[in-house]
């Protein structure tokens, strides 16, 4: 870490210090960068929470959080270091006035101001204006937020108002963890860095693409949460759209965030909507009912604990979703992702189109496409799936199918791969915003999804059940096959 002369050493301030996604992630995640060198010795981290609590109870609370969620036994002296940058502060958001607290450990004039909202949408605007009345809002401070950043376009809108009210929009950093994930980066090497692909990567040699996000896990006591939203809000209008923007945008002119931030939007734009009309053909949702994964039994959705047992929300989703432009003209991206499916898996399948002839009938009647298959999750990895000759001097070419494999983990043994949220959480700290959300963005995900939603709610039926530990409800596969396609499981 070479300090540069404009540097500022940080106070990252997170405001629900002591919260579920304080505790599980962002302390996971400072300790894992201090544990690798890479947060400044001057970083200090401010926790503010209503609870009554000191800055050795934080100490402490923080220490058995990462007992609990990252390692039975941690590094002392990375501990050490870690917990000396700690502070707490016991705040209640909704008295302005007690902001004052904060004014007096905060040096703005010297140090750069992060905050981390890890608290409900709804405390936001109480955030904004006690910063903004104890005059704790300068040109530098930034302030992260978490989705979910609304319901629907409107309500998305509300939040961006109210936080825009006291921070201009390079003050802002939406996250979504997925951007932080290092495949979906390495997207950018992929399709930029490569003219094997940056020459193949259109409607001419693509005939369609596949991005499944698939999880293990269910609901995991979320349910006031997630009833509300379901999987179309929870992961396809964030983490799905923002992979399909990697996939599909046009080359940025270079990698700053303002270039990058306008091809995802062109993307977004130009997707095709889904009305009244067309939902019922590209649309399939669907609801887990008990069932079983790697042998375990797991009850369905409406079955949870403190579960609506009549609820009709989705946590399943999968669609048809075409880009009315020029590159993507006639290749269908099909998006799918649900909770409590086979095993989890996050990926990317490109398939290319077939050959116009086939000289290797002897072994193919149709010789299978080449497949890009791009992982994500669990192990991070680019595979190419293609024909090859069997060996053999009997005078025949017989052909079998082989796959190119290179797995990160094994070409990049020596590096250590982090997780969304330490690389997010380092950007935001070093004021790189290239990796978080523009509202433009944002919004324009919400008018897509808000239609589709819309549709949904004129439609008479309920999403299909299906069995936890599968691959989602029949009507996903009739979605492809109805294209003489299948998923690529
Ligand atoms: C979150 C969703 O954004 O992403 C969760 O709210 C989901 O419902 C999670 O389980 C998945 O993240 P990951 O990194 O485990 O794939």
């Amino acid at each position: 870490m070479t300090a540069t002369q404009n540097y500022k050493p940080s106070d990252l301030v997170i405001f629900g210090a002591l919260g579920d996604l304080s505790r599980r992630k962002l302390l996971i995640s400072l300790y894992k960068l201090d544990e690798a060198n890479l947060l400044e010795p001057d970083t200090r981290i401010i926790g503010v929470d209503r609870i009554a609590q000191d800055s050795v109870g934080f100490s402490e609370i923080a220490h058995k959080s990462l007992l609990e969620f990252l390692s039975p036994t941690l590094d002392k002296v990375v501990w050490d270091r870690l917990s000396a940058r700690f502070t707490y502060i016991q705040l209640d958001i909704n008295d302005l006035p007690q902001f004052e607290k904060l004014s007096a450990v905060v040096d703005q004039r010297n140090r750069v101001m992060v905050n981390y909202l890890a608290i409900a949408p709804s405390l936001f605007s109480s955030i904004c204006n006690g910063l903004q009345q104890a005059r704790l809002i300068n040109a530098e401070t930034r302030i992260i937020m978490e989705k979910p950043l609304g319901h629907d376009l409107a309500s998305s809108k509300v939040i961006n108002d109210t936080v825009a009210a006291a921070f201009r929009e390079e003050q802002i950093y939406r996250i979504d963890h997925y951007l932080g994930k290092e495949t979906v980066l390495n997207l950018l090497a992929l399709r930029f860095a490569n003219a094997i692909f940056t020459t193949n990567w259109h409607h001419s040699t693509i005939d369609h693409i596949q991005i499944t996000v698939a999880e293990e896990i269910g609901i995991e006591g979320r349910w006031d949460y997630f009833d509300k939203a379901g999987q179309c809000r929870d992961m396809l209008q964030n983490h799905l759209l923002q992979i399909l923007t990697f996939v599909a945008m046009e080359p940025p002119a270079n990698l700053e965030a303002r270039s990058i931030h306008q091809e995802k939007i062109k993307v977004l734009q130009a997707l095709r909507p889904i009305t009244d009309t067309t939902v019922e053909k590209n649309t399939v949702r669907g609801q887990y009912a008990k069932g079983s994964i790697h042998d375990k039994n797991v009850p369905g959705y409406l079955e949870e604990a403190a579960a609506n047992t009549v609820s009709a929300t989705e946590t399943f989703v999968a669609m048809r979703v075409d880009i009315d432009n020029w590159r993507w003209a006639g290749v269908p991206f099909y998006l799918r992702t649900g909770k409590r499916m086979r095993y989890k898996r996050t990926e990317i399948v490109v398939y290319f189109k077939q050959l116009p002839h086939n000289i290797f009938k002897d072994s193919f009647q149709d010789l299978p496409p080449n497949k890009l298959i791009i992982h994500l999750q669990p192990k991070e990895g680019i595979e190419i799936e293609m024909l090859s000759k069997i060996p053999g001097i009997d005078g025949s070419i017989k052909l079998q199918q082989t796959k190119l494999d290179l797995s990160f983990l094994e070409t990049f043994k020596d590096k250590k791969v982090f997780g969304g949220y330490e690389r997010l959480l380092l950007e935001a700290l070093r004021g790189n915003p290239t990796l978080f959300i523009s509202r433009e963005e944002t919004e324009q995900a919400w008018t897509w999804v808000d239609s589709i939603q819309h549709a949904w709610a004129g439609l008479q039926d309920k999403p299909r059940p299906y069995m936890a530990g599968t691959w989602g409800p029949n009507t996903a596969d009739a979605l492809l096959a109805r294209d003489g396609r299948t998923w690529d499981d």
